[in-house]
């Protein structure tokens, strides 16, 4: 069998890097760009910063700030819309995950005649996107660095959405050193389930596990450190890369069953994604376990878990186990602790049924397992 990996776009990375988004505008040979950002990263002088630079490489700029949380589909159509009647003919989106995944649809529609709906829904499209730069102020989605948007369809409450590549990343630590506490343990765990469910897809290859395991290391390491010390730049700086490789990992492999579940609950209970993410990742650690036990196995000791078993289903139980004791140090809270009763969770069952990432996991997941494994969540973290 022939495998593949692949890299996606060059990333400029370090402290201070957004203060060089003028120059890869440059080498681009972007004339006018459109900023994509909401207004708490222009309140915190995110953006500012890129604008700056951008002035100073005589590069023109429009603002759009109108991005909400879950990427709404109308919010894409609307900065497409301006994207076109503007003529840009670069964007460049500074945020959180939402941001990026916006920017991403924008791109897309803005280069297309199409509309919203048809987009999001995947029909094809006849012109690549306008091309663009991702500058993420969140550790968690990695969005920088994978191809795919997540848009929500606000008329049938789906999370859909489109795919787009970007062309260059910026990846500057500092812009994260001001997010609050809750956030960053929620970002980081969404990180740590691209790594697990980059591990345990239908189709991991060595290049995705190397990146999977590297960022799980960091996240283990960093996560506690800068849940306490929101200012600690090496912890940041580790988190960046976590999440930046965690991204990569998942683009190259894919996310599966427990991001459909993570997105039933953000549709289903608009939940932040990181914690929803949280909630699922050990219940597919145990899932996975059966197939994939030297890979939990060496999760757990990377994670410095004592594993005195080479029974997959203790292997599991003991490595996700252990996640649970972490998440509860970075104090990610439970279904019963986010007013989720255990009958709201089973009611996520047919959406996830319907969720084509489901089938993307390296176990099947059939029809009578979904409940199962949606007990098992309310049940297993209390
Ligand atoms: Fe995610």
């Amino acid at each position: 069998m022939i495998g593949r990996y692949g890299q996606l776009c060059t990333v400029a990375y370090g402290a201070g890097a957004i203060n060089s988004t003028g120059e890869t505008a440059k080498e681009l040979g972007f004339k006018k760009v459109m900023i994509v950002t909401d207004k708490q990263v222009e309140a915190l002088g995110h953006s500012q910063k890129a604008i700056d630079s951008l002035k100073k490489a005589n590069i023109e700029t429009v603002i759009f700030n109108g991005v909400e949380m879950d990427a709404p589909d109308y919010t894409v159509e609307a900065g497409g819309n301006m994207a076109k009647k503007e003529q840009v003919d670069g964007i460049i989106g500074i945020g959180g995950g939402s941001v990026l995944d916006t920017a991403k649809g924008i791109a897309c529609f803005a280069a297309n005649e199409i509309s919203i709906s048809d987009m999001i829904h995947h029909a094809p499209m006849k012109n690549p996107p306008v091309r663009f730069v991702l500058i993420p102020t969140t550790p968690g989605t990695g969005s920088e660095s994978t191809f795919v948007a997540v848009i929500t369809d606000t008329k049938k409450h789906e999370k859909v959405g489109c795919f787009a590549v970007p062309s260059f990343s910026i990846l500057d630590p500092e812009l994260t050193l001001s997010l609050p506490k809750e956030i960053t343990a929620y970002t980081g765990m969404d990180a740590f389930s691209h790594c697990i469910e980059s591990l345990t897809s239908m189709q991991p290859n060595p290049h995705s596990d190397l990146l999977a395991y590297d960022a799980i290391e960091r996240s283990v390491k960093w996560l506690p450190v800068a849940y306490k010390d929101p200012n600690n730049y090496e912890a940041r700086d580790n988190l960046a890369l976590a999440s930046n490789f965690a991204g990569k990992s998942f683009n190259d492999s894919t996310v599966h069953v427990g991001h459909a579940i993570a997105h039933s609950f953000g549709a289903h209970f608009h939940i932040p994604h990181g914690i929803g993410c949280a909630l699922v990742t050990p219940v597919v650690i145990e899932l996975t376990a059966s197939k994939f036990p030297e890979k939990i196995k060496k999760v757990g000791k990377i994670m410095d878990i004592e594993i005195n078993s080479e029974d997959p289903v203790v292997i599991g139980k003991t490595v996700a186990d252990g996640l649970r004791k972490f998440m509860k140090s970075i104090e990610v809270p439970s279904c019963k602790e986010l007013g989720i009763t255990r009958e709201e969770i089973l009611n996520c069952t047919d959406y996830v049924r319907n969720e084509p990432l489901r089938n993307f996991g390296g176990v099947a997941v059939t029809d009578e397992m979904i409940p199962e494994l949606l007990a098992k969540i309310y049940d297993t973290y209390q």
